[in-house]
C-alpha cells in the first residue's frame, strides 16, 4: 500500500518539476502519516469497541509480565502494589493508599455488621478489586473467621499481580464486562464494589440480576455510585486538568444533574451518574434498596448504595 501511495505522489509531483525536493520531505511525512494510520488501524482491530476484558497485552506472544518491585511496608503482611498497579489510587503515596483502602474496608465492614451480621465462614466478593486495595484489609477475617475472599477484575495485568503477591487463600479471577460470575446460585453472603458501577455504562441491570442470582437469600450488595454530590464536585472542579481530561464540557458546564441519569464514555473507561431518587427506583427493581448513603466524610464524593436479596 505504501508503494502505491508513493507512486501516486510521484505522478502528482512530476508535473511540478520540483519532484526530488518535494518527494524527500513528502517521503518522511508520508512515512510518519502512514505509521500513525497503521497504528490506529491495528489498535482498532485489536481493541474492539465493546471488549470483554483488558488482557495482559495485545501481543500474539504473551510472556509473564514485568512488574516494578512490590513495596514492603511495616505492619502490612501483604506486599503493596507498585505505583503502576494502583490505577487512580495514590500511586505516589503508599501510606495514603493503605489508609484509603482501610477506610473503605471499615465502611464495608460496618454496613455488613448493620444489615447482615458478622459470622464465620462468610463468602465475600470484591467485584472490580483492581490490585486488592480494599480486599487486602479483610485478611484478618480470612484467618480468624475463615471468610472466603474472592476478587474479580477485568484488568488481567492487575489480577496477575495479585496472583503473585497475595496469599494463595485469596481467590482471584479475571472477570469480564459481560454479566457472568463463576459462582453457584445462592452462594455468596456479600458482594461489594468500590467505584465499579461508576464506570458501568453497559448492562448494569443484567449485572444486578447476576448478583441477585449468586447472593444467598438475604445476602447484601454494596456499591458506590455517582449522584448529585459527585456531579456538583466535578462542576466545581471543572478547571482541574484531570477533570477536564475525563469529562465532557457538555457535562461540566451544567451545575446540576438535570436528567434522570447521564452515562459518558466507552467500555470500562465510562462514567455514570444517576439522580438519587432515580437510582433507588431503577435498582430497586432488581433487589431491595436498604439504604442510599451520602458520601463518607473522607476520600470520596460517591454515594454508597446497599441492596438486599429479598428473594
Ligand atoms: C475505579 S476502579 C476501582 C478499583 C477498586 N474497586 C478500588 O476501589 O480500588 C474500577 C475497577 O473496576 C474494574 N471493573 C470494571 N468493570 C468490571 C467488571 N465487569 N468485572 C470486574 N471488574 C470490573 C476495573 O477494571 C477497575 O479495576
Amino acid at each position: 500500500m505504501e508503494k502505491m501511495i508513493k507512486k501516486i505522489f510521484k505522478n502528482l509531483f512530476q508535473i511540478t518539476g520540483m519532484q526530488d525536493l518535494i518527494l524527500e520531505s513528502i517521503d518522511n511525512k508520508l512515512a510518519l502519516a502512514l505509521e500513525k494510520e497503521l497504528a490506529q488501524i491495528k489498535h482498532d482491530l485489536t481493541m474492539p469497541k465493546y471488549f470483554y476484558h483488558s488482557p495482559i497485552d495485545y501481543s500474539t506472544e504473551t510472556y509473564t509480565p514485568e512488574y516494578e518491585p512490590s513495596i514492603m511496608m511495616e505492619g502490612e503482611e501483604i506486599p503493596v502494589p507498585p505505583p503502576r498497579c494502583r490505577p487512580g489510587y495514590s500511586p505516589d503515596d503508599d501510606q495514603n493508599y493503605i489508609e484509603w483502602g482501610k477506610y473503605d474496608r471499615d465502611n464495608i465492614y460496618s454496613i455488613i455488621e448493620k444489615h447482615y451480621g458478622i459470622h464465620d465462614n462468610m463468602s465475600i466478593l470484591d467485584f472490580g478489586c483492581s490490585s486488592g486495595r480494599v480486599l487486602r484489609h479483610f485478611y484478618p477475617q480470612l484467618k480468624e473467621n475463615n471468610w472466603n475472599l474472592y476478587g474479580t477484575d477485568i484488568q488481567a495485568f492487575l489480577v496477575e499481580w495479585m496472583r503473585r503477591n497475595f496469599p494463595p487463600e485469596f481467590k482471584i479471577m479475571c472477570g469480564c464486562t459481560f454479566p457472568h460470575l463463576p459462582f453457584e446460585d445462592s452462594s455468596l453472603d456479600v458482594i461489594y464494589g468500590i467505584s465499579v458501577f461508576t464506570h458501568t455504562k453497559y448492562l448494569w441491570d443484567l449485572w444486578l440480576a447476576e448478583f441477585k442470582r449468586v447472593l444467598k437469600p438475604g445476602g447484601i450488595c454494596i456499591q458506590t455510585v455517582q449522584c448529585e454530590t459527585a456531579w456538583k464536585f466535578y462542576h466545581e472542579n471543572k478547571d482541574l486538568d484531570w477533570v477536564k481530561s475525563s469529562y465532557p464540557s457538555t457535562m461540566l458546564d451544567k451545575p446540576e444533574l438535570d436528567s434522570d441519569f447521564f452515562f459518558y464514555g466507552d467500555g470500562f473507561i465510562s462514567q455514570t451518574f444517576y439522580r438519587e431518587d432515580v437510582i433507588k427506583k431503577y435498582w430497586g427493581r432488581y433487589m431491595e434498596v436498604l439504604e442510599l448513603m451520602p458520601p463518607p466524610p473522607k476520600f470520596s464524593f460517591q454515594n454508597w448504595i446497599v441492596l438486599k436479596n429479598t428473594v
